[in-house]
């Protein structure tokens, strides 16, 4: 009886403890749903706002869509200039817009910073500075100018114009120039800088356009760099630089203003440009190993070079390099290495292949004997240079096919001169036979003309094992 009467009160607390966990999850679920609608509602509000992404709204978990430009995508935002108060006539300063642009691009992983087509941005020295978020592009399809007049600068900042720092998986890409309006400079590079500099008060510095520093995995490709008053894109203190598909332009007689410039940097692939100028088309400096060129047009200028090196008795380190598939036209020399007397340490393993020159005074040449006045102090000490191969090297010169002035204290190791076809250029201005100072190695057939059949041959090995020291040092 006694269980009879406990049984439907057992049976109405089950269904009561049913009835409530049943209600309980259908509320959690409900809330559920409504929390990922508001989600997804938060991130069609922020579509909206298109210049000013919130970090916060990435989710980490969905995978990157593809980059496409022009419409919005969360994973890809674009951080437009114009939209940073830029007016992109070239009169009007935009570096504060620009600046604006570049710190709100940086916390945005995937990021582009536009500067837009058919309009110019006057953009006075600026540093663009990381660390920012991965995959940062500066997208330039318009056209950035620099300041015109020399005396509009600021002292304190002449080094370059525009300074990228601290960057890590960055591009500059687009169908845009970057204009350093140089021709200031270059006029003051004659007499009256000189004079000036006399007085000690003036500073000795001109500006380099794009400069990179201590960044790693940085791209610059398609734009087209012009008319710095120095140099025109130079890596320092930086590794896995890849150039493509650049065009950089400046006069044959505007004074020291390199191409492309290397130190302290490894690991660089520069490939596919067009480059033309009043100095050195790929300067390569101390520091620099591992640097493949390839597929490039030099001209007007003096070629590609590895130095000047060793300068004030420093010590220089250049190692694996490789420069292959180079037209070279109407410039003052082919490939070069060049170093100071008195210098320490090494160049080795270089090799240049596939050159085609066209009206090169001089398409080889090793100069230990660097000097950029009438006369340098001689010196016993040298950076040694070893295992240089030249193969390949066919065209028209305009002087002197080969010239080869080694270290007398230090001599030249291992170059080796394979399929060298040269001939005198229509116009060609005073021959010089080929020369071949303190330099051993190998020749091989053909060798056109063949004096410069002309390096020295044998083992050498007392001063081989003294350049090695001076490997050691590197
Ligand atoms: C270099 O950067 C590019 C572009 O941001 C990226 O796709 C690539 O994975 C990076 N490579 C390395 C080795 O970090
Ligand atoms: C090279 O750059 C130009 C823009 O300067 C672009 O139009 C062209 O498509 C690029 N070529 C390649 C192969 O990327
Ligand atoms: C010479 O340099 C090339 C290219 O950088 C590299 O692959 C090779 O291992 C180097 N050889 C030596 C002996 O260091
Ligand atoms: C340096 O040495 C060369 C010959 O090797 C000589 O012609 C020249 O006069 C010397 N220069 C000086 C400044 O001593």
């Amino acid at each position: 009886m006694k269980k009879s009467k406990s049984f439907p009160i057992l049976l109405v607390l089950v269904l009561l403890i049913v009835m409530y966990v049943s209600v309980v999850n259908a509320r959690k679920s409900y809330e559920r749903k409504n929390r990922a609608q508001s989600h997804h509602q938060q991130k069609g509000r922020s579509k909206g706002r298109k210049y000013a992404p919130d970090p916060d709204h990435f989710s980490s978990s969905a995978p990157a869509p593809a980059p496409s430009y022009g419409s919005y995508e969360p994973h890809k935002p674009i951080f437009d200039i114009l939209s940073f108060g830029a007016k992109g006539d070239g009169v009007s300063d935009d570096s504060k817009a620009f600046l604006a642009a570049w710190k709100a691009a940086c916390k945005a992983p995937g990021a582009t910073v536009k500067l837009p087509s058919e309009l110019k941005f006057l953009i006075k020295p600026i540093t663009l500075q990381g660390p920012c978020m991965p995959h940062l592009t500066l997208q330039i399809d318009g056209t950035v100018i620099a300041l015109p007049s020399p005396s509009a600068w600021s002292k304190s900042n002449l080094l370059q114009w525009i300074n990228f720092k601290l960057l890590h998986d960055f591009t500059i890409q687009g169908t845009g120039t970057v204009d350093g309006q140089g021709s200031g400079w270059w006029d003051l590079s004659q007499t009256q800088y000189c004079t000036q500099k006399r007085s000690k008060h003036v500073p000795d510095i001109k500006p380099t356009a794009l400069r990179f520093y201590a960044s790693y995995n940085v791209t610059v490709r398609d734009i087209r760099i012009i008319n710095s008053p120095l140099c025109h894109l130079k890596f320092d203190n930086s590794g896995l630089v890849k150039v493509n598909n650049i065009t950089i332009s400046s006069p044959e007689n505007s004074p020291n203003t390199d191409g492309i410039h290397l130190q302290n940097t490894q690991d660089v692939e520069i490939q596919h440009s067009n480059i033309g100028c009043g100095d050195d088309c790929v300067s390569i400096q101390t520091g620099c190993s591992n640097i493949h060129v390839h597929h490039i047009t030099c001209g007007p200028g003096h070629g590609i070079s590895l130095g000047s090196l060793g300068k004030d008795k420093s010590l220089a380190c250049v190692s694996n390099v490789i420069v292959e598939n180079i037209n070279i036209e109407n410039a003052l020399s082919g490939v070069r290495i060049k170093t100071w007397q008195g210098g320490l340490g090494s160049v080795r393993n270089v090799s240049f292949s596939s050159i085609q020159v066209s009206n090169v005074q001089t398409p080889i040449i090793i100069d230990q004997y660097y000097c950029d006045k009438k006369a340098c102090k001689n010196h016993t000490q040298a950076v040694a240079i070893s295992q240089v191969k030249y193969s390949q090297i066919t065209g028209t010169y305009s002087v002197q096919p080969v010239h080869l002035a080694c270290s007398d204290s230090v001599p030249c190791t291992d170059v080796n001169l394979v399929d060298i076809q040269l001939v005198r250029s229509l116009k060609s201005q005073g021959f010089r036979q080929p020369l071949c100072w303190n330099s051993y190695g190998e020749s091989q057939a053909p060798l056109v003309p063949s004096s410069i059949n002309c390096l020295q041959r044998g083992s050498l090995f007392k001063r081989t094992a003294r350049s090695h020291e001076q490997y050691n040092t590197c």
